[in-house]
């Protein structure tokens, strides 16, 4: 079927006209046949989320990108389908809200909160294949495409596992669906969300300080008022994922005739990233014609004109909250390498709302091999984005995480000082390493005192 793209009716477009380009970062199926017949199935079955979501997202994020609104993303490198589980899925939800409580606290503007999350399935990877004491497999890219161990079956890319992770997509999206609709993310009650181990974590008191200062308000003015705060009753919440298997995105994209546009209906929120962002590759070309906003990684090897295209042939009629530039440099690098960025889409003249990924250039391995992440390398880059956004007279409206919910030990540093040594101690991650639940609240704690001093 043609339809015109949802934002440059001057090219063609269709869902699959990114066919005919090259896709990196694809699996190769061994059968073709099967795959056909799980991307039809999958075509028919019923959306995860709604148009009129994904298009009040993009007004929000529209006030982002004019300085009225802030971003806060985050969630797991790479979800996996044992951990859809009650337990672990309402522990990411109670992070992101304690987050985006002191978030808004600290910046005084209502905070938009994305999880990476329901579709997190997918994941790039630097090789093709893995080499182990002389025997090559394919490499884990997630689990919608293949499994971790390290075992010929497991690594084999298999199609029904795409349907296995709509169905984990759709199962956590209507848990925190029914969580927050039912009163688990009012406002008026913030202990809902906390976690056990909040009591002992050394942010306690200053999280509890500004809980009470929140409700204190919260009290102030509905008694003003004579009544409840109704919509203070729930907060709103919105999935992301990386739109890297375009056959997957590609079934569940819809034209909805209420809007005469195409839409993604997998998630709200989808991004491309930094290895699949080249201007003329298959995934821009998919990401221009749904109507979703959208976001792109940007990092040390994006240059000053690609940019430019990537933002002329993903948000050609200006449209505000349309697109995000998440660029992710790495502490010693951003200083340098973000101004020109900076320059270069001001040419253009278009909208974009900036958000800082102080994760993915701060990634080191310790002497044992794993990867890890430095608190202070991660807040240093943080520190230098808002400082390098203020100096070229832009602003930084938003903040993209790797965390969890959970008391893992994958990042070093943070108050409670873990070390190298202690990162064996609950080691989680399949593929990069996450804040945990303290190191996530202090890292919001720093942000919002730096935001409360104007950013
Ligand atoms: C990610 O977000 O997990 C990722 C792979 O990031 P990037 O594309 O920025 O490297
Ligand atoms: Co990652």
């Amino acid at each position: 079927m043609t339809r015109p793209a949802a934002d440059d009716f001057s090219e063609p477009w269709a869902p699959d006209s990114w066919r005919a380009l090259k896709a990196s970062q694809q699996p190769i199926y061994p059968d073709q046949k099967e795959l056909e017949g799980v991307l039809k199935r999958l075509a028919k079955l019923p959306p995860l989320v709604t148009s009129w979501e994904i298009e009040t997202l993009r007004e929000k994020l529209g006030q982002a990108a004019l300085g009225k609104a802030f971003l806060l993303q985050g969630g797991d490198c790479s979800e996996n389908f044992e951990e859809c589980e009650s337990p672990i899925i309402a522990r990411k939800l109670k992070i992101l809200l304690q987050m985006s409580l002191v978030l808004v606290h600290g910046c005084q503007m209502p905070v938009i909160r994305v999880g990476r999350l329901a579709g997190q399935y997918a994941k790039p990877r630097s090789n093709d294949l893995e080499t182990r004491q002389g025997i090559s497999l394919p490499s884990y890219r997630g689990d919608m495409i293949n499994r971790l161990p390290f075992r010929d079956a497991d690594r084999r890319p298999q199609p029904k596992l795409l349907l296995r992770g709509y169905e984990k997509a759709a199962l956590t999206l209507n848990f925190i669906r029914s969580l927050s609709d039912g009163g688990f993310a009012d406002l008026h009650h913030p202990e809902y969300w906390e976690l056990e181990f909040v009591k002992h974590s050394p942010q306690a008191a200053r999280y509890q300080e500004i809980v009470n200062t929140i409700g204190k308000s919260l009290r102030f003015f509905e008694t003003l008022a004579g009544s409840k705060v109704g919509d203070i009753n729930r907060v709103d919440f919105y999935t992301s994922h990386e739109g890297l298997h375009l056959h997957y995105e590609e079934a569940q994209t819809r034209f909805i005739e209420r809007v005469g546009k195409w839409f993604n209906l997998t998630t709200h929120f989808p991004w491309i990233g930094d290895r699949t962002r080249s201007p003329d590759g298959a995934h821009v070309e998919y990401f221009r014609g749904i109507a979703n906003p959208i976001s792109v990684k940007i990092g040390p090897t994006t240059r000053p004109d690609d940019l430019c295209r990537l933002i002329e042939r993903l948000n050609p009629r200006n449209q505000p909250g349309r697109l995000t530039l998440i660029h992710r440099f790495g502490a010693d690098q951003i200083e340098e390498s973000l101004p020109p960025l900076i320059e270069a889409a001001g040419r253009t003249g278009k909208v974009v709302l900036w958000c800082c990924d102080p994760m993915h250039g701060n990634t080191e391995t310790t002497s044992q091999g794993r990867k890890t992440r430095d608190f202070n390398r991660i807040l240093e880059e943080l520190n230098r984005a808002f400082t390098v956004h203020r100096q070229m007279n832009s602003f930084l409206g938003g903040v993209h995480f790797e965390l969890t919910g959970d008391n893992v030990t994958e990042c070093v540093g943070g108050a409670r000082g873990l070390t190298e040594a202690d990162l064996g101690k609950a080691y989680k991650t399949q593929v990069d390493p996450r804040l945990n639940y303290e190191q996530a609240l202090e890292m919001a704690l720093l942000i919002a005192d730096r935001m409360e001093k104007g950013g």
